[in-house]
């Protein structure tokens, strides 16, 4: 890719008429919140038309470095040979019969060779439907209602039980929101107290093992212990730690083992493949091999195609083969000191900073008052953009390359000064558009 600024923010007519008829079509024009305008500048290329490895091409031909692509599912790179060759053959035998495939044992052998506390395994569409079952199945096996989800974790179902407990619960019942309640990481004494005053409720403890920060030695453990104590479950969604922070999972990585554990994103490398999976006495509440009440577990027409399967196979093997997650911790920890480097040239250090894991980064946008800042966040990713850089995080990929690396970094340092001026001169000189805002708000 020419390392070309891009002199005009603006798309051309191609993609400013298709942005305009999708949303006359779609409700917020795109089907996924993250993707939408207003998480992006204006300016920002409003479709993606293909994409190779991490680079994309919009609807006008304007060619980018991508990160976080497909948030965060699409791990190996886009169009990547070996998935998609081995989806291509799938298909080439049909998708869906009356009767299971046997992929589906293939599948599960894989994902429980890697995951060795996983004693049995289902397959899902999607994160939220993993997520969900899990739920269902505590419910179910501890006869309780109540939920206690981290509050520093902000995603895990698109289902009522989690929605109703954001900003946007419009359409959830009272009922449903009173049953999720919520702790903070690193604060145990915070989830102490929700065990106190709701004895015998909780069902399951629902938390991604790492976000931000790294777990202090002990803590999750701790939370473990504490959460069966209380006879309730421990589930870990992985569904971003999952084959990013370590092949087995960061559970392996922490050494700490849950009860349910639900994987997806980097599951298949983009593909629609999510996966539920934890303790054999109770995942089997979701079969028929047992005398107690049985429990409806993730079942749905289109669940277990084998194309699907198949490009998760093939990821799965991919990740043993080849040192995939070692090679995203790599490139980041590059990003990350590049970064930094830049950003105290400039004299930002404090306001741009990365967060997180070398595998997964996230960058901090202040004001002149070190305050998290939308305004200031929209500057930085349209002068990324203007360098040919799409970043709603720094989330790296196996296929971003060290040149890849070393331009975005070319392309910070530039975003850098416009940010440094913006600092001392107002934002809103600098601002083409309006301001991106949070997904969870209640009005537009
Ligand atoms: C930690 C976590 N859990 C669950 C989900 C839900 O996954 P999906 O969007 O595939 O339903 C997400 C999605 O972003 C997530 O980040």
């Amino acid at each position: 890719m020419s390392a070309r600024r891009f002199s005009s923010m603006k798309p051309d007519l191609s993609s400013e008429s298709l942005r305009l008829r999708a949303h006359e079509l779609i409700p917020g024009g795109c089907h996924t919140y993250a993707k939408g305008d207003d998480q992006f500048p204006e300016g920002a290329p409003p479709f993606i038309v293909r994409g190779s490895g991490c680079h994309v091409w919009d609807a006008d031909g304007r060619e980018f470095i991508e990160y976080g692509m497909g948030l965060r599912a699409v791990t190996l790179g886009h169009a990547f040979g070996p998935v998609i060759d081995a989806a291509r053959r799938a298909l080439a035998d049909g998708i869906n019969f009356t009767r299971p495939a046997p992929i589906e044992v293939d599948c599960a052998e894989t994902l429980l060779r890697l995951v060795p506390s996983a004693e049995m395994v289902k397959f899902c569409k999607d994160g939220s439907h993993a997520v969900d079952g899990a739920v269902r199945l505590a419910r179910a096996h501890t006869g309780r209602d109540m939920i206690a989800i981290c509050a520093d974790h902000p995603f895990f179902s698109t289902s009522d039980w989690f929605i109703g407990s954001t900003d946007m619960s419009a359409g959830i019942p009272e009922s449903t929101r009173r049953q999720v309640v919520k702790f903070r990481y690193h604060d145990l004494p915070s989830l102490e107290a929700l065990f106190r005053e709701h004895p015998g409720k909780i069902a399951c403890v629902v938390m991604e093992p790492a976000r931000t920060e790294e777990p202090r030695p002990g803590y999750l453990a701790e939370v473990k212990a504490l959460a069966h104590a209380h006879g309730a479950l421990l589930v870990f969604d992985e569904m971003i730690t999952g084959f990013r922070w370590h092949l087995r999972g960061a559970q392996h990585l922490y050494g700490v083992t849950p009860d349910l554990s639900t994987f997806g994103k980097a599951l298949a490398n983009g593909f629609s493949v999510s996966a539920l999976c934890g303790r054999r006495d109770i995942m089997r509440l979701g079969g028929s091999d047992h005398d107690r009440e049985r429990v409806f577990l993730l079942s749905t027409t289109h669940g277990a195609e084998t194309h699907e399967l198949a490009a998760a196979i093939a990821t799965m093997q991919f990740y043993e083969a080849h040192p995939v997650v070692e090679t995203l911790h790599v490139r980041g920890a590059r990003l990350r000191q590049g970064y930094a480097q830049a950003a105290a040239r400039h004299r930002l250090t404090g306001y741009v900073d990365l967060v997180g894991r070398d595998c997964n980064l996230l960058f901090t946008t202040r004001d002149t008052d070190k305050k998290p800042s939308q305004p200031f966040r929209t500057l930085f990713m349209q002068e990324m953009i203007r360098g040919g850089v799409i970043a709603p995080s720094f989330v790296v990929s196996y296929s971003h390359s060290e040149e890849d690396v070393d331009r975005t970094v070319e392309a910070a340092d530039q975003a850098f000064a416009v940010y440094a001026r913006a600092l001392s001169d107002g934002v809103e000189k600098f601002l083409q558009g309006r301001s991106v805002k949070p997904v969870f708000r209640k009005f537009a």
